[in-house]
């Protein structure tokens, strides 16, 4: 393939990353995390910069057929007065190599004839395993040859690395658990920086929320001032190209000693691609974003006022489960492993049986029960052996732990009465998690106060602003800010006395208490 008379370099490379898409299978793409960027998402990266000066250090690690350079390149020559530009690259597929090569080829002909050096190097090593060095407090960049950058743009590779991988060790000091190795590259990167130096990333937006990207987030918030964020609504719209469903962030900031907690932060937001020249655009200062001094050091990503408007609800609470003792556990049941005490169909007296409750079972403020289904017995037996996976029958909020990527809210819960079923034991399978005091027991308008509270669209908004995942984990909502308990007994109570259990009235109860603004019901 060669380029065509005055093409652009990125679009050059483009068309190399779609020959190459066309060659190689899904499962090598999986592999190498490989998902190339699309032109009009590597030209607003590129447009991210508010570099000035006359020569740039510039690095893309995974580079790929080097779109990311390519746009940011043609930025910078029309938007400063570059004369030099240096450039590393990393990339490790060795098919993909020839046409990083000849992409980077290109760019430098093209730049030639706008008389601007050009000087490069293509590393074929792993850009982790190379750097990561420089993450650690002893690993001292500015004391060995590497010279730092001035704009490390990137759409590093995503997957998830096992503990025991090469790259998740030496990176432990920044990564805990299964770390994703886009994480780690964001990491590294940070390190490979300027003072002022700029980081242009995409990446999925996991690591704003969950505890494996918590040490993350404190390690590279810290050092990184968020200028920009783009955030790609849809799940299915940013990666079309390479059927990718994963919520997509961009991320520009700067290195600083100490990032400024009262930076201003453009935050955009486009569904995907066909409206990204039309995003919506909100002003925060970071400290709003993230607050390095809370527990999880979420990244919130509110998109417009209204979204900042419910954050601000959440920030003024300061109960959580913890504080009225109240847990939250995941089911004991696992299906596969406990088959021998599953049984399909209710017998009665030969053996004891306990309801078994799966995530079918449960909908939004009701608990649907029994629901027959191939291999998904609605009853689990009672015996001693058994006794070790079954609870207690008292009230309970059951919630799903999974929902599907087409459901409208995240969180599904559904009330329990110990009252319904008589049986000293009940049985609740692993895919659903359960909220119970373990010192006594749930009333009943607490169990209604919070099962409304969880399914309200109030809720499901917020965990918008911070959660990317479909599912929202039990540690997140055993942080979760909840109003006094009080309010929750006086929502429950208003539902009991309305007699309406429906999802529409229990969200105008939650809208009503709260004095929301009518958003919240669309
Ligand atoms: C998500 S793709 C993005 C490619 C290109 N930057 C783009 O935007 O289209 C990530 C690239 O990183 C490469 N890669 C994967 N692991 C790597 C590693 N450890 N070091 C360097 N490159 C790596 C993959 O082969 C792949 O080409």
């Amino acid at each position: 393939m060669q380029p065509i008379d005055n093409e652009l370099p990125s679009h050059f490379a483009d068309r190399l990353g779609t020959l190459y898409t066309s060659l190689v299978n899904q499962e090598h793409k999986k592999e190498n995390g490989q998902f190339f960027t699309p032109l009009e998402i590597a030209k607003l990266m590129g447009s991210f910069t508010e570099f000035q000066h006359s020569s740039v250090r510039i690095l893309d690690p995974g580079c790929g057929t080097a779109i990311l350079t390519c746009a940011l390149v043609e930025y910078l020559t029309v938007n400063s007065k570059l004369q030099l530009i240096e450039l590393v690259v990393y990339e490790t597929d060795n098919a993909l190599i020839p046409l990083s090569k000849k992409s980077i080829a290109y760019l430098k002909n093209w730049l030639k004839s706008k008389k601007i050096d050009f000087r490069y190097s293509l590393l074929t090593k792993d850009f982790i395993l190379e750097n990561a060095k420089y993450l650690s407090e002893n690993g001292n960049l500015f004391s060995e040859k590497v010279e730092p950058f001035d704009i490390i743009i990137s759409n590093p590779p995503y997957f998830k690395l096992p503990i025991d991988d090469k790259r998740a060790i030496a990176a432990k000091d920044v990564v805990n658990g299964h770390p994703n190795i886009y994480a780690i590259f964001m990491a590294v990167s940070a390190k490979l920086l300027k003072l002022n130096g700029e980081l242009i990333f995409i990446t999925p937006r996991s690591y704003a929320s969950g505890s494996y990207f918590k040490l993350f987030r404190e390690f590279f918030f810290k050092i990184i001032e968020i200028d920009n964020v783009h955030l790609f609504v849809s799940r299915k719209d940013t990666f079309n190209r390479d059927k990718v469903l994963q919520e997509t962030v961009i991320i520009k900031g700067k290195r600083k000693e100490k990032a400024n907690p009262n930076h201003s932060v453009v935050i955009s937001s486009s569904q995907g691609l066909r409206d990204i020249h039309t995003p919506e655009t909100k002003t925060i200062k970071q400290k709003i974003l993230i607050d390095l001094a809370s527990n999880e050091k979420i990244l919130y990503l509110p998109t417009n006022d209204f979204e900042e408007s419910i954050l601000n609800i959440f920030k003024k609470w300061d109960g959580n489960l913890n504080k009225y003792h109240i847990q939250i556990s995941t089911g004991p049941v696992v299906a596969f492993r406990n088959k021998q005490y599953i049984h399909e169909d209710f017998q009665n007296g030969t053996v004891f049986l306990a309801p078994l409750f799966w995530l079918h079972n449960v909908k939004q403020m009701i608990l649907e029960w029994p629901i027959s289904k191939p291999d998904k017995g609605q009853y689990v037996r009672i015996e001693n052996e058994s006794k070790t996976i079954l609870i207690p029958n008292k009230n309970y909020v059951f919630l799903r732990r999974f929902s599907s990527k087409d459901d409208k809210n995240r969180l599904i819960a559904a009330p329990y009465f110990c009252n319904v079923i008589k049986s000293e034991y009940i049985g609740i399978e692993n895919k659903v998690n359960y909220i119970y005091r373990p010192k006594g027991q749930l009333d009943r308008n607490e169990v209604i106060g919070l099962c409304a509270l969880l399914n309200s669209a109030l809720f499901n908004s917020y965990f918008r602003i911070f959660n990317g995942n479909v599912n929202v984990s039990a540690t997140e909502l055993r942080d979760i800010a909840l109003p006094p308990l009080a309010t929750i007994k006086e929502i429950g109570n208003n539902i009991i006395l309305s007699n309406n259990f429906s999802i529409e009235n229990t969200n105008r109860v939650v809208i009503e208490q709260f004095e929301l603004t009518a958003n919240l019901y669309e």
